[in-house]
């Protein structure tokens, strides 16, 4: 772990001051981000869009090194939802360039970190040398365990739960009151894998997107109003030491002494 962090921060920097007030022993086991931005990013510096999403990657490419240095163990990128297909097709095809080229240059690293990839989403629809690139990488990175990178790719978190309730149908196994929200996780794309603990969205829009719908229900939110290609080392352990400074209550009173109150 020490090793990880070796050349994280800059010696006298604002990022280092950070990273000691973070408390390595309550990190969140899953961040879940919706990368949002890219377009007004690119805009701003009078650039195509196509620019800001090329940015978006290289900080995608810097968000899942830092996640795996400060030992993350689950990170949830929204990379393509089933809402971007009503963009311009250039832009699309753009999109799905750029994560070919992203899963060409960067399996090499996901293998020397020991990093799982794993797709969310419907692959229908995705080209097919992404989907087969997508298939390559996932198959390459099974078995590893140090952490789990999940793309959530053409995902809508409403199709996701419409799909979990016709698989339960279309098996038939399960009587109505053996149902609950354990056994209806198993049949969400996530099966197996804990809620998100922490959610961050970019870009200042206060939605939630149709991301993780159902994952999402206990998650705490971090929105900064910076694009996501500036997103860095500075945004991810901000949001880490505000959200060790949140109480996550789950529904229940604060301290038992409280619940003697009016
Ligand atoms: C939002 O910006 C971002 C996306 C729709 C796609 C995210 C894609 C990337 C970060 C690049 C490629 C991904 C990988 C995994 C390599 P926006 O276009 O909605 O920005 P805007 O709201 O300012 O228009």
């Amino acid at each position: 772990m020490e090793d990880r962090l070796k050349d994280f921060v800059a010696p006298g920097s604002e990022e280092e001051a950070l990273l000691h007030h973070l408390d390595f022993s309550r990190l969140p086991l899953h961040i879940a981000i919706i990368m949002d931005g890219n377009g007004r990013w690119a805009e701003k510096r009078n650039l195509p869009r196509i620019e800001g999403h090329k940015a978006g990657s290289r900080a995608v490419k810097e968000a899942v090194e830092s996640c795996f240095r400060l030992g993350i163990k689950y990170l949830t990128l929204y990379a393509f939802s089933k809402e971007n297909w009503r963009r311009p097709a250039s832009e699309v095809n753009m999109l799905w360039e750029l994560l070919y080229d992203y899963l060409r240059k960067e399996d090499k690293e996901l293998v020397k970190n020991k990093i799982k990839l794993k797709v969310i989403g419907q692959r229908e629809g995705i080209p097919p040398k992404v989907c087969q690139e997508l298939a390559r990488v996932e198959a390459l990175t099974r078995d590893f365990e140090s952490m789990v990178v999940l793309l959530a790719l053409n995902y809508g978190g409403r199709t996701e739960i419409v799909e979990a309730v016709k698989k339960i149908i279309k098996e038939n196994k399960l009587k109505p009151d053996q149902i609950d929200e354990n056994t209806f996780s198993q049949y969400l794309y996530t099966a197996g894998i804990p809620d998100p603990d922490l959610l961050i969205r970019t870009s200042g829009e206060l939605r939630v997107s149709n991301f993780l719908l159902w994952q999402i229900a206990y998650a705490e939110i971090w929105i900064t109003p910076d694009y996501w290609p500036d997103f860095s080392r500075r945004h991810l352990l901000q949001a880490l030491i505000d959200y060790q400074k949140r109480e996550r209550r789950f529904g229940a009173v604060r301290h038992p002494s409280a619940q003697s109150l009016p």
